[in-house]
């Protein structure tokens, strides 16, 4: 049998916080008969978001066929969603049950050329995109592509998705940390790159990419052009690569603010040298198809050489999964105005990114309003980083600790904090130490997800919570 000290010293080391002990924990409590609110992961369909009727209308004809011929076809589903289905299946007659071309199927990833064209208002070659399943393997295939020698390193923010921490550590690749600029709006901070660069290249480190994630988790930040500008310059000074994760792309919510991505800002710098991985998903926006593991991976500026590297890659997992690849699909190519669908589509697309918007203030604005607590308003994502204060035990000074000790201490503060939220309100959040904060802050990671009347909910047991949890310490009990 094998044991634990046989397992991939490298697996061993991955941590995946959004998907750790606390979670486990309200499993357990949750089959205990415990209602537990579900704030710990950007799952929308799990926490009762609908799925879009025109996407699993098309999806279920694909996948059935010999629905397409049955009289009652006609009046269960709209002509469009009949004819779109009719359609895919011509452009891809061996079915969803067949392998499809390493890179995904040549009809889907022209349509993600054109989607991106619209997009950016500039040309998309499909024969640098690649379909997916969902953006994860996306990065990981980027990442395997980037990472040659045991001291390569990626630039990732912190905090950070542990995605990317969790790759690079199961790679055996190292991990240069960025902070993010919590005072200004979480951006990124070009003296900060500089730093963590220079630090990195001290200890050895030879720096081959950096990690943007564009708009932000856990941050729920929105990137200016202007920053995203200064990162490209920055990567082509120093000779990296750049992974955008842009899968939040269509969940932006400040008011002014719009998403702009590193591909257009790169075709209007001229930037030709600087190679650029681009990612997107049916997972996130309003579609929320986390299960079905559909995305897309676009690459800019990589020869012909390299980019057969990367299709061999794709050909070893032999391709990405068939209705993942139609999700996305669909995600690119959606109903228009004028098809019989399209009114539909726009009212539930609508109905969901409002309430979206409409959660994420009152999730920040509630929250704020808690004494000891921050949060920027979510511009973007589906997400709320929270900075707490804690008051220390008596005679406890972290800044005297050693760097590493210090983690711990903190580390373990946030995830006690995290654990009696669970036990005491049910509310599941993550612990910032399982994105990564700045020495000296307490944060947590929730999601605003959940029904408008579990956010209500939500925002007056945690300052119950936190009032009383924060007048324990202080009183030492
Ligand atoms: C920033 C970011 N990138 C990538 C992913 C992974 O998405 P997918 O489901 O497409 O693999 C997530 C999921 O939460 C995410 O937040």
């Amino acid at each position: 049998m094998v044991k634990l000290s046989d397992v991939n010293s490298k697996l061993m080391k991955a941590h995946y916080a959004v998907r750790g002990k606390i979670v486990i924990r309200a499993h357990e409590l949750e089959t205990q008969g415990k209602k537990v609110i579900y704030c710990n992961i950007g799952n929308p369909q799990a926490l009762k978001q609908r799925p879009l009727t025109f996407l699993r209308q098309v999806l279920s004809l694909v996948e059935y066929p010999a629905l397409l011929d049955a009289p009652e076809t006609a009046k269960l589903f709209p002509a469009d969603a009949v004819k779109r289905a009719r359609m895919i299946l011509e452009k891809n007659p061996t079915g969803t049950g067949a392998y499809t071309h390493s890179a995904g199927m040549p009809f889907i990833r022209k349509a993600v050329a054109e989607f991106i064209q619209r997009r950016d208002g500039m040309p998309a070659d499909p024969n640098r995109i690649l379909l997916t399943d969902g953006a994860s393997k996306g990065v990981q295939s980027a990442l395997t592509l980037l990472l040659n020698k045991p001291n390569d390193g990626v630039m990732i923010p912190i905090p950070q998705y542990p995605l990317y921490s969790a790759t690079l550590a199961l790679y055996g690749a190292q991990q240069v940390n960025y902070f993010l600029d919590e005072r200004n709006r979480w951006e990124l901070n070009e003296a900060e790159l500089e730093r963590s660069i220079e630090a990195a290249k001290k200890n050895g480190v030879n720096t081959v990419a950096i990690a943007v994630i564009n708009p932000g988790n856990p941050t729920g930040a929105v990137l200016s052009r202007k920053n995203i500008g200064m990162v490209i310059r920055f990567a082509r000074k120093h000779g990296l690569a750049i992974l955008a994760d842009e899968v939040y792309q269509e969940n932006v919510y400040g008011q002014g603010l719009e998403f702009t991505s590193f591909a257009k800002v790169m075709h209007e710098l001229g930037e030709k040298d600087v190679t650029l991985f681009s990612f997107h998903s049916v997972s996130k926006g309003f579609l929320g198809e986390c299960g079905h593991r559909g995305g897309y991976l676009e690459i800019r500026n990589m020869s012909d050489d390299v980019y057969a590297e990367m299709i061999k890659l794709q050909s070893i997992g032999l391709c990405s999964n068939t209705d993942g690849q139609i999700v996305t699909y669909l995600m690119v190519e959606p109903p228009k105005p004028g098809d019989e669908s399209y009114e539909l589509y726009a009212k539930e697309r609508g109905a969901i990114l409002d309430d979206l918007k409409a959660k994420a203030e009152i999730l920040g604005r509630g929250l704020n309003e808690i004494e000891g607590m921050h949060t920027h308003i979510p511009e973007g994502a589906m997400y709320a980083f929270v900075r707490f204060d804690l008051p220390h035990p008596k005679g406890t000074d972290p800044a005297a600790m050693p760097p590493d000790e210090r983690l711990k201490y903190e580390a373990a503060r946030d995830n006690k904090y995290c654990l009696r939220l669970l036990e005491e309100t049910g509310i599941c959040v993550v612990p910032g130490s399982g994105f990564g904060q700045q020495p000296g802050t307490l944060h947590f990671r929730t999601t605003f997800l959940p029904p408008r009347e579990d956010i209500t909910a939500l925002v007056e047991k945690m300052k119950k919570f936190h009032v009383s949890y924060a007048e324990k310490l202080k009183s030492g009990v």
